[in-house]
Protein backbone atom coordinates (compact mmCIF):
# COMPACT_ATOMS: atom_id res chain seq x y z
CA UNK A 1 0.00 0.00 0.00
CA UNK A 2 1.27 3.52 -1.33
CA UNK A 3 -0.59 6.01 0.80
CA UNK A 4 0.51 9.50 1.41
CA UNK A 5 -2.62 11.27 3.73
CA UNK A 6 -4.16 14.49 1.98
CA UNK A 7 -2.70 17.18 3.76
CA UNK A 8 1.00 15.68 2.71
CA UNK A 9 0.57 15.22 -0.86
CA UNK A 10 2.19 16.84 -3.93
CA UNK A 11 5.13 17.53 -1.64
CA UNK A 12 7.21 14.34 -2.90
CA UNK A 13 7.16 11.57 -0.23
CA UNK A 14 5.79 9.42 -2.53
CA UNK A 15 8.40 9.95 -5.10
CA UNK A 16 11.46 9.65 -2.34
CA UNK A 17 9.69 6.46 -0.79
CA UNK A 18 9.67 4.93 -4.71
CA UNK A 19 13.06 5.95 -5.25
CA UNK A 20 13.96 4.70 -2.36
CA UNK A 21 12.85 1.20 -3.17
CA UNK A 22 14.06 1.28 -6.58
CA UNK A 23 17.46 1.80 -5.03
CA UNK A 24 17.16 -0.99 -2.80
CA UNK A 25 15.97 -3.48 -5.14
CA UNK A 26 18.35 -2.43 -7.61
CA UNK A 27 21.33 -2.83 -5.10
CA UNK A 28 20.04 -6.31 -4.30
CA UNK A 29 20.22 -7.74 -7.93
CA UNK A 30 16.12 -7.09 -9.18
CA UNK A 31 15.45 -5.99 -12.13
CA UNK A 32 11.91 -4.69 -12.11
CA UNK A 33 9.51 -3.32 -9.82
CA UNK A 34 5.91 -4.73 -10.19
CA UNK A 35 2.97 -2.47 -8.61
CA UNK A 36 -0.67 -2.55 -9.15
CA UNK A 37 -3.40 0.24 -9.05
CA UNK A 38 -7.32 0.13 -9.75
CA UNK A 39 -9.31 1.27 -12.80
CA UNK A 40 -10.42 4.45 -11.27
CA UNK A 41 -7.26 5.72 -9.25
CA UNK A 42 -6.16 8.51 -11.66
CA UNK A 43 -3.85 9.51 -9.44
CA UNK A 44 -1.94 6.98 -8.89
CA UNK A 45 -1.95 6.16 -12.65
CA UNK A 46 -0.64 9.82 -13.37
CA UNK A 47 2.22 9.07 -10.31
CA UNK A 48 3.38 6.15 -11.27
CA UNK A 49 3.94 7.33 -14.91
CA UNK A 50 6.39 9.93 -13.97
CA UNK A 51 9.13 7.87 -13.02
CA UNK A 52 8.80 5.43 -15.94
CA UNK A 53 6.01 2.77 -14.74
CA UNK A 54 4.15 1.35 -17.89
CA UNK A 55 1.22 -0.65 -18.14
CA UNK A 56 1.98 -4.15 -18.34
CA UNK A 57 -1.81 -6.10 -17.87
CA UNK A 58 -5.10 -5.58 -17.35
CA UNK A 59 -7.08 -8.20 -15.54
CA UNK A 60 -10.74 -7.10 -16.18
CA UNK A 61 -13.65 -7.17 -13.58
CA UNK A 62 -10.58 -8.77 -10.74
CA UNK A 63 -11.75 -6.12 -8.01
CA UNK A 64 -15.11 -6.42 -8.92
CA UNK A 65 -15.03 -10.09 -8.16
CA UNK A 66 -13.12 -9.44 -5.19
CA UNK A 67 -15.59 -6.98 -3.69
CA UNK A 68 -18.57 -8.77 -4.73
CA UNK A 69 -20.20 -5.57 -6.10
CA UNK A 70 -19.34 -2.39 -8.05
CA UNK A 71 -17.97 -0.14 -5.21
CA UNK A 72 -17.45 3.57 -6.00
CA UNK A 73 -13.11 4.67 -6.28
CA UNK A 74 -11.86 7.67 -7.09
CA UNK A 75 -14.14 10.87 -8.53
CA UNK A 76 -17.32 8.25 -8.39
CA UNK A 77 -15.68 5.94 -10.92
CA UNK A 78 -16.71 2.26 -10.49
CA UNK A 79 -14.16 0.34 -8.98
CA UNK A 80 -13.87 -3.02 -11.94
CA UNK A 81 -10.06 -3.50 -13.22
CA UNK A 82 -6.53 -4.36 -11.31
CA UNK A 83 -4.09 -2.76 -13.57
CA UNK A 84 -0.74 -4.14 -13.38
CA UNK A 85 2.58 -1.66 -13.67
CA UNK A 86 6.06 -2.54 -14.16
CA UNK A 87 9.33 0.06 -13.50
CA UNK A 88 12.62 -1.97 -15.36
CA UNK A 89 15.48 -0.98 -12.89
C1 LIG B 1 -0.70 8.81 -5.48
C2 LIG B 1 -0.02 9.38 -4.21
C3 LIG B 1 0.62 8.21 -3.45
C4 LIG B 1 1.05 10.40 -4.62
O1 LIG B 1 1.72 10.82 -3.42
P1 LIG B 1 2.43 12.28 -3.31
O2 LIG B 1 3.37 12.24 -2.16
O3 LIG B 1 1.39 13.33 -3.33
O4 LIG B 1 3.23 12.34 -4.69
P2 LIG B 1 4.57 13.21 -4.94
O5 LIG B 1 4.39 14.57 -4.34
O6 LIG B 1 5.76 12.41 -4.47
O7 LIG B 1 4.57 13.33 -6.52
C5 LIG B 1 5.55 12.65 -7.33
C6 LIG B 1 5.28 12.92 -8.77
O8 LIG B 1 3.99 12.36 -9.16
C7 LIG B 1 3.18 13.40 -9.70
N1 LIG B 1 1.81 13.22 -9.26
C8 LIG B 1 1.40 13.13 -7.96
N2 LIG B 1 0.05 13.03 -7.94
C9 LIG B 1 -0.35 13.08 -9.25
C10 LIG B 1 -1.61 13.06 -9.89
N3 LIG B 1 -2.75 13.01 -9.19
N4 LIG B 1 -1.66 13.13 -11.24
C11 LIG B 1 -0.53 13.23 -11.97
N5 LIG B 1 0.71 13.27 -11.42
C12 LIG B 1 0.78 13.20 -10.08
C13 LIG B 1 3.74 14.69 -9.17
O9 LIG B 1 3.46 15.76 -10.08
C14 LIG B 1 5.21 14.42 -9.08
O10 LIG B 1 5.84 14.62 -10.34
P3 LIG B 1 7.38 15.12 -10.41
O11 LIG B 1 8.21 14.00 -9.82
O12 LIG B 1 7.62 15.32 -11.86
O13 LIG B 1 7.45 16.37 -9.59
C15 LIG B 1 -1.06 10.13 -3.32
O14 LIG B 1 -1.80 11.00 -4.14
C16 LIG B 1 -2.00 9.21 -2.55
O15 LIG B 1 -1.67 8.75 -1.45
N6 LIG B 1 -3.19 8.96 -3.12
C17 LIG B 1 -4.22 8.15 -2.45
C18 LIG B 1 -3.82 6.70 -2.31
C19 LIG B 1 -3.42 6.07 -3.62
O16 LIG B 1 -4.05 6.26 -4.66
N7 LIG B 1 -2.33 5.25 -3.55
C20 LIG B 1 -1.85 4.49 -4.69
C21 LIG B 1 -2.60 3.20 -4.71
S1 LIG B 1 -1.98 2.10 -5.96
Amino acid sequence: MLDVLPQWQGLGAARALVAAVAETARAEGAERLIVATTNDDLPALGFYRRPGFTITGVLVGRVLEHHGGVEPGFAGIPVRDEIQMELRL
